[in-house]
């Protein structure tokens, strides 16, 4: 008798919850906060509660049953579904550099091929290992945000062809990237640090895989691939399209024989930190997972009113989530999920969240509490998360299989990112 009052009490929420989102529409102005005072209270969902309200208590049952409960959730309410690999896929490997970076590195770049067909949709990979290495190396993996000649001033890097968006202080003039754009985001990539700490570095051009624009779904993967992966472009969004191609990535990784697989870290800034954390919660071949700044729809909470909202994020880029996640513009309480469930699906794996104190539109704060309210499913598995219940100070990472720092400054990644990252990656793969 409860639940069938539940129940109807649950679809009169619906109805009202609908008729505000048709009103939201038309709402001009989208209210932001970025005053901790001012923030109201909020519920976070239980990940270890069960529909039936049963509880979850080791993690065989998380593994056997919760988890993929909780991920459709994700699926069905934020990122839409994740197709699989594609059947025809290969891999050209069109460069090799034995001698690049002064002798330090091999650049290899390589076309995936997404089918077997001359016009196949593809991406393009560049990939550099560290030249010492006497066996397989573990890797560092991201998209990056605009070719992957912008992450080093390397001048044997191909310059990509695909439309980009317009920025001329970065070199790319009428979308498309010139010559100029090499090396321009190369203060957001520490290659010689990751190389001359004995890992490698694989980064492909997010544009491959979906243009970052509303109409972007019409030329990339959820349109060119439709058919092949059985999947219609308005059952995923463009994070969702990113989060599979690093995926495709992997498939390449575990063919070349200088990677060591198993030891594939996975990361991302900003938006593709968000795209990093939805690959990671998909696929559990990522060894290591690190969100750098992902904020809304990544690592921060979205119950939580701070800084970028549902709503807003929903408005500034429609074609990130699945249209689903629209009704939760005005009623974020509805949502059956929050970011913190995101970050335990990647349990029991080490997983490092990174703010910046600066970075407010990221609620930085809100990372952090998402951090701390994934520990009890790491705790199923025995591992410990960030020790801590306040944010620590900036510049003092904390925490074991869980980790979290606030750096000093803005929204980037910064060489102190990825120190802090390389350092976590020794520790848990017990480099040290
Ligand atoms: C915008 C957006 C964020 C995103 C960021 C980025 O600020 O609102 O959600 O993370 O861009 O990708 O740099």
């Amino acid at each position: 008798m409860l639940y069938k009052y539940g129940l109807i009490a649950y679809s009169f929420c619906f109805v009202l919850f609908f008729a505000s989102v048709q009103m939201s529409a038309s709402a001009q102005d989208i209210l932001i906060n970025q005053d901790e005072s001012k923030v109201p209270p909020y519920i976070l969902p239980d990940p270890l509660v069960r529909a039936d309200g049963k509880r979850i208590t080791s993690s065989q049952q998380w593994l056997q049953y919760q988890r993929s409960v909780m991920l459709k959730l994700f699926a069905d309410n934020v990122y839409g579904r994740m197709p699989g690999k594609p059947k025809n896929m290969w891999f050209k490997v069109y460069s090799i550099d034995s001698n690049a970076l002064q002798g330090k590195a091999i650049r290899k770049q390589v076309t995936i091929f997404f089918n077997s067909t001359a016009s196949a949709p593809s991406m393009d990979l560049l990939l550099y290992l560290p030249r010492s290495a006497k066996k397989p190396v573990p890797v560092f993996i991201g998209l990056n945000f605009y070719g992957n000649q912008t992450i080093h001033a390397d001048s044997g890097i191909h310059l990509s062809t695909r439309w980009v968006m317009n920025d001329e202080k970065l070199g790319l003039v009428n979308n498309v990237a010139t010559g100029a754009s090499r090396g321009k985001d190369a203060s957001k990539w520490a290659v010689e640090e990751v190389i001359n700490r004995g890992y490698g570095l694989a980064t492909a051009y997010y544009g491959d895989l979906e243009p970052d624009h509303p109409d972007g779904w019409k030329t990339g993967v959820r349109t060119t691939m439709k058919r092949e992966l059985s999947i219609n472009e308005n059952e995923w969004g463009a994070i969702g399209a990113w989060a599979w191609g690093l995926s495709r990535i992997m498939d390449y990784l575990e063919t070349d024989a200088a990677v060591d697989a198993k030891k594939v870290v996975i990361t991302g800034h900003s938006r593709l930190g968000k795209a990093c954390l939805w690959a990671a919660a998909n696929d559990q071949r990522f060894a290591i997972v690190v969100s750098n700044n992902s904020g809304e729809g990544g690592a921060a909470l979205s119950k939580r009113w701070f800084g970028e909202t549902i709503e807003k994020i929903n408005t500034s880029f429609p074609h990130w989530f699945v249209a689903a996640y629209k009704q939760y513009n005005k009623h974020p309480e509805l949502l059956p999920v929050d970011q913190h469930i995101l970050l335990a699906l990647i349990a029991p794996r080490p997983l490092y969240v990174a703010s910046a104190a600066e970075d407010l539109w990221a609620d930085p704060k809100g990372e952090f509490l998402s951090a701390k309210n994934a520990e009890p499913v790491y705790a199923l598995f025995g591992k410990r998360g960030l020790g801590v219940t306040e944010m620590p100070a900036v510049d003092q990472p904390v925490g074991e299989t869980i980790r979290y720092h606030i750096r000093t400054g803005k929204h980037d990644f910064t060489l102190y990112d990825w120190q802090q990252y390389l350092d976590f990656a020794d520790k848990q793969f017990g480099k040290e």
